[in-house]
């Protein structure tokens, strides 16, 4: 415990409630050498910070060793998580987000707060996870970290893309970003250089990633192709609009009393220009079908000559569009893989744990 923690809570209490010791002291008398902060760092499996002050990543950031916790932290060479607890304002500034992303590219997992009403009364993101969020990530989270993808380059698109009819509608879908996202987030865990192309959602970018955001189907095209070359690994998840209206009117349309229509024309398509590139990265599509699915999904797979394709039904209840969890059937040439219904963060990492394994 810091001396800030004991402000708030007894040692004792913790010992009571934990039926285990709890260390404050950096230099520790009791031990033979004093030399307490080394040992625990030895002994450890895991490091978990909870609560995660602003103060306490700001100084793992830059390596400061003033107190037990920071220094512990220094001599680990456990993997080390931190799940933040801040006021919104101190979470939103640019150095707390600069610190996180440092921490992260040290290796260090990020357990990301929640949004809600705060100890200050404010509402917003810098709440501390809920307890069982935390044990499940540390549950579910290998204890060697898989950085199967070092070195290598991302691109992924996320979300929909929003085809203007006049200056205040437009034409879209239901993708929320969420599955693209996560897949973004997973391929930063396993060490992935991350760019996210992303039409407009709601999501927060995972921290680490360099977003894009574009929001009509030509936008996502030329940010992509610009890009798809100098990427290793391309994963078109966004839900890209197939036509867009011919002419977007400069005033808004006005309603009238006879039937109206509106003349589309097709859009590129982003992800067989990304297969047919000369230089072209490891190209994986995405399926959204609300019939035929693997009729479709392996159609798709060779006419845009992917090198894989993940398959999932859209419509329903369940899965697809917006929800948190999802399925996925993944074709590639010489074989198929089921991926059953799940949480959209664990899917993802599946889907990126295959990617790896087809790409060797
Ligand atoms: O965002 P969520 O709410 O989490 O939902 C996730 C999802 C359902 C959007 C996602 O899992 C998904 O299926 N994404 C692809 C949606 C889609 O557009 O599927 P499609 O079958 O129409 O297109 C096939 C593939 O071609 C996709 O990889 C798509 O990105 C790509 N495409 C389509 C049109 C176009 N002009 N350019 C493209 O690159």
């Amino acid at each position: 415990m810091t001396t800030s923690a004991i402000q708030f809570i007894s040692p004792l209490t913790f010992q009571a409630l934990s039926g285990n010791p709890v260390q404050t002291q950096l230099l520790d008398t009791e031990q033979e050498n004093a030399m307490g902060h080394i040992n625990l760092a030895r002994w450890a499996d895991k490091i978990i910070i909870a609560p995660a002050t602003a103060n306490i990543i700001a100084k793992l950031a830059h390596g400061i060793a003033d107190d037990l916790v920071s220094t512990l932290c220094l001599a680990a060479e456990c993997p080390i998580y931190f799940a933040p607890a801040m006021n919104q304002a101190m979470w939103h500034k640019t150095i707390t987000q600069t610190n996180i992303k440092s921490l992260q590219q040290q290796g260090m997992q990020l357990i990301s707060p929640e949004q809600g009403l705060q100890a200050c009364g404010e509402i917003g993101w810098g709440r501390l996870s809920e307890p069982a969020t935390i044990c499940d990530y540390l549950i579910n989270h290998q204890l060697t970290i898989d950085k199967s993808l070092s070195g290598l380059k991302l691109l992924i698109t996320a979300g929909p893309t929003r085809e203007p009819l006049d200056p205040v509608r437009y034409l879209s879908n239901r993708s929320s970003g969420k599955m693209g996202y996560a897949l973004a987030e997973a391929a930063l865990e396993a060490g992935a250089i991350v760019s996210l192309v992303t039409g407009p959602v709601n999501l927060i970018a995972p921290i680490g990633v360099n977003l894009i955001t574009v929001e009509t189907a030509a936008e996502m095209f030329d940010a992509v192709i610009s890009r798809a070359t100098s990427h290793d690994i391309y994963i078109g998840a966004a839900a890209v609009a197939d036509y867009t209206p011919i002419k977007k009117q400069t005033r808004k349309i006005k309603k009238q009393d006879q039937e109206n229509s509106v003349s589309l024309q097709r859009t590129k398509d982003i992800l067989a220009t990304v297969a047919l590139l000369p230089k072209r990265p490891f190209v994986v599509g995405f399926a959204a079908e609300t019939h035929d699915l693997e009729t479709y999904a392996l159609a798709k797979l060779n006419q845009k000559k992917l090198d894989m394709i993940a398959a999932n039904w859209v419509g329903h209840e369940q899965g697809g569009f917006e929800n948190d969890n999802n399925a996925l059937q993944v074709f590639w040439h010489t074989g198929q893989k089921k991926l059953p219904m799940t949480d959209k963060k664990q899917l993802a990492k599946q889907l990126i744990a295959l990617i790896v394994e087809r790409k060797k």
